[in-house]
Order: C-alpha cells, then sequence, then structure tokens
C-alpha cells in the first residue's frame, strides 16, 4: 500500500485503451475540435495488451484492486476480450469494470462476458432521439444503445448507467430517464457536468447540482439515501422509498470528492496522470519499452503516486491561472 501527500492510498486505476471515439459529444470531444485532421495516436504509440498487463499486476503488487477500462471508446480497440481475459489473471485485482457509449455492445457483450468481464457501465443522456443525436454529435439514434444495454444484461453482466446532465441541454431528460430505467434492476447515475479539457466551454451556469437532480426524482418517486457501496465511491447512492432499485448522483462540481481519491489513470499512450485535470502526465511506456526491471517501474509509479497533492475539484472555485488540462477522451474520464 502507498499513500500519497494527503494520505490517499493507490487502489483504482483507470486504463484507456483508444484515444479514438465514434461519437463527439460535445461536453468530451467536440466535432470542430475533434475532427478529420485531429491527430490521434498511432497504434504503435498505445499501449500493447501485455505492456497493459504487465502495468496491471505492476499496480496490483502496489495496492491496486480494481480496473476499469476506458477509452475514447473503449471498444473500438480491436480483440478488447483479450486484454480482459489477461487482466483477469492478474493476482490482487478484484474488480474489472468497462465503460462505454454502447454503440457497439450488442454485438461485443456476449464476448465481453467470456473473457471474464462482470461488469459493464453504459453512458446516455437521454432517450430522447433528436436530443440524443445532438449530444453525441453524430446523429446517432438511442435504440442501438437500449439493444447493447439489453445485450449486456442478457449475458449476465452487471449494468450501471451513467448520464451527464448539462443545463439547457438535457435537464428535461432526468425524470424520463429515472422511470425508464427504474425497476430494469440497472442502477442509473446522473453526474454533473464537468470541466474537463480544453474545449467544451464549460460554464458553472450549465451544470445542474446533484440536489437540484435529486429534488427533481424525489418529488415524483421519493428517494432515501443509501449507505456508501465502497470506501471512496464516486456516486452518493439513493433507493426509492420501501424498493431496492437504487439511483446515484456523482456530484464532483458541487461537492467535490477529492478528500478519498484514491484513482491513478494510464492514458492510451502509456502516460501516468493522477487526477482527470491533470496537464501533464509521467511516461510509463518510455520505462515499458527500455529494459527497466518490475522494480524500476515500481518505484517509478510509486515515487509519483507519493509525491501526488491534486485536488483540483476542491480548488475549482478558488484557482484562477491554470495550464492547458489534458483532454477526457485521453484519459477516460
Ligand atoms: P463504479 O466503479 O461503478 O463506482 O464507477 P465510477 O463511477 O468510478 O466510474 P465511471 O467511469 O462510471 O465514472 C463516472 C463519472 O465519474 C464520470 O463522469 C467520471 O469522469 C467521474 N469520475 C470518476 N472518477 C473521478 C475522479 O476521480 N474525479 C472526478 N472529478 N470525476 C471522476
Ligand atoms: N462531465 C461529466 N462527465 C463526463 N463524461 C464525459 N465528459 C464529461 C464531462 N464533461 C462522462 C461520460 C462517461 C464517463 C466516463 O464520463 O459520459 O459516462
Ligand atoms: Fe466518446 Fe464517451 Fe467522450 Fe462521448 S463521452 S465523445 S462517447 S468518449
Ligand atoms: Fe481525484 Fe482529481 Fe477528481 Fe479530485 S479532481 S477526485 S483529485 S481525479
Amino acid at each position: 500500500m502507498i499513500a500519497d501527500q494527503l494520505n490517499r492510498q493507490l487502489r483504482d486505476l483507470r486504463i484507456s485503451v483508444t484515444d479514438r471515439c465514434n461519437f463527439r459529444c460535445r461536453y468530451c470531444m467536440p466535432a470542430e475540435v475533434f475532427g478529420n485532421d485531429y491527430p490521434f495516436l498511432h497504434s504503435d504509440e498505445l499501449l500493447q495488451f501485455d505492456e497493459i498487463t504487465r502495468l496491471a499486476s505492476l499496480f496490483a503488487s502496489l495496492g491496486v484492486k480494481k480496473i476499469r477500462i476506458t477509452g475514447g471508446e473503449p471498444l473500438l480497440r480491436p480483440n478488447l476480450p483479450a486484454l480482459i481475459a489477461q487482466l483477469t489473471k492478474v493476482q490482487g485485482i478484484e474488480d474489472i469494470a468497462l465503460t462505454t457509449n454502447g454503440t457497439l455492445l450488442a454485438s461485443r457483450a456476449q464476448a465481453l462476458k467470456d473473457a471474464g468481464l462482470k461488469r459493464i457501465t453504459v453512458s446516455l443522456d437521454s432517450l430522447d432521439d433528436e436530443r440524443f443525436g445532438q449530444i453525441n454529435g453524430r446523429g446517432a439514434p438511442v435504440q442501438p444503445i437500449l439493444a447493447g444495454i439489453k445485450a449486456a444484461s442478457d449475458a449476465g453482466l452487471k449494468v450501471k448507467l451513467n448520464a451527464v446532465i448539462k443545463r439547457g441541454t438535457n435537464d428535461q431528460d432526468i425524470l424520463p430517464l429515472a422511470r425508464f430505467f427504474r425497476g430494469t434492476g440497472h442502477t442509473l447515475r446522473f453526474i454533473e457536468y464537468m470541466d474537463v479539457g480544453n474545449s467544451n466551454g464549460w460554464r458553472m451556469n450549465d451544470v445542474v447540482a446533484g440536489q437540484e437532480i435529486l429534488a427533481i426524482i424525489d418529488k415524483d418517486m421519493p428517494l432515501e439515501p443509501l449507505a456508501e457501496g465502497y470506501q471512496g465511491e464516486v456516486a452518493r447512492r439513493f433507493r426509492y422509498r420501501n424498493s431496492t432499485e437504487e439511483i446515484g448522483i456523482i456530484s464532483s462540481v458541487s461537492n467535490a470528492f477529492c478528500s478519498t481519491c484514491t484513482r491513478a489513470r494510464i492514458s492510451a499512450n502509456g502516460f501516468l496522470y493522477t487526477c482527470l485535470f491533470a496537464s501533464s502526465g509521467h511516461d510509463i511506456r518510455a520505462a515499458l519499452r527500455s529494459n527497466a526491471s518490475d522494480e524500476e517501474i515500481k518505484k517509478l509509479i510509486s515515487d509519483i503516486w507519493t509525491a501526488r497533492a491534486d485536488r483540483y475539484s476542491e480548488e475549482r472555485m478558488q484557482t484562477t491561472a491554470r495550464g492547458s488540462k489534458i483532454e477526457m477522451s485521453y484519459i477516460g474520464g
């Protein structure tokens, strides 16, 4: 176990397997910035599966218990189930999850389950085709995502849903989403719109605070709070009164959770970031591709983590001047 400057242990590893995505969500990869000439990573820059697996086991030996695969859109990475199969064999890893936009899920869910994946999180911000098409920047409809969710559930994967809420864009979708997923057994989490990256034009006025989201749902379907599912969980959990049906709120802006942040992030090209809002990362790929020993790479990671003092979300409103931030699509949220 290693702890940082604020006594937070390293426990979770979020691994991005591609910086590419087939969507252009305005809050993440706006189309005018991520156009045809955008310099996406080349395949030889991406960490290979053996490199990812080696890193995962080094992180596990430093205390990491949970891995989340992200992107961009992780299902665009060819042969992803093979990586999942490798990661399930890493000693010390108790939980592997994946966050996806769901477009390719209908055809991939069974292979992911067969590879050993137990749970999956699907992003879905609206059930209305027109609004969803605008949000995803590609005019993509809702139905294939619902088919992906069903396929994942049929394959035996535990499913969560993520809905980012932005004022004036999809605040009218809060209640329809809550009603739709209530009773499905899938946990829907509403996420406050964040100022990730440099290109989404974030303004505080666009944020619908978690409390406001809760009040909208509670008025229609009364809620009661639940205890944390695990230490440092980013979502606050609630259930519909007198039921076991759960929803969550991720108040990363109005109620930051930096004090319990145990997450490290590896970008698709093998840089280690100690905060979602970091301006720069640490090149671990160079170490992996040198003949550095496991002990040397572990020391490199450990030195980075023990020096860490990030608490961006808690400082958001105090800090004025700050450098450019890493793009969300690079480190997967
Ligand atoms: P569970 O393991 O199911 O609890 O997943 P999770 O909520 O940790 O992961 P997911 O990828 O579903 O992320 C949900 C939302 O929380 C996304 O918008 C993430 O960007 C955000 N999030 C996750 N970790 C952090 C974090 O360390 N800081 C901030 N500010 N946001 C985070
Ligand atoms: N604010 C909040 N959440 C975001 N996500 C992507 N961009 C943002 C943002 N600006 C979410 C995605 C996905 C998760 C990993 O992060 O919708 O569900
Ligand atoms: Fe793609 Fe997810 Fe970003 Fe949308 S939020 S552009 S689906 S990576
Ligand atoms: Fe962790 Fe940075 Fe998010 Fe705070 S803002 S919870 S330190 S990743």
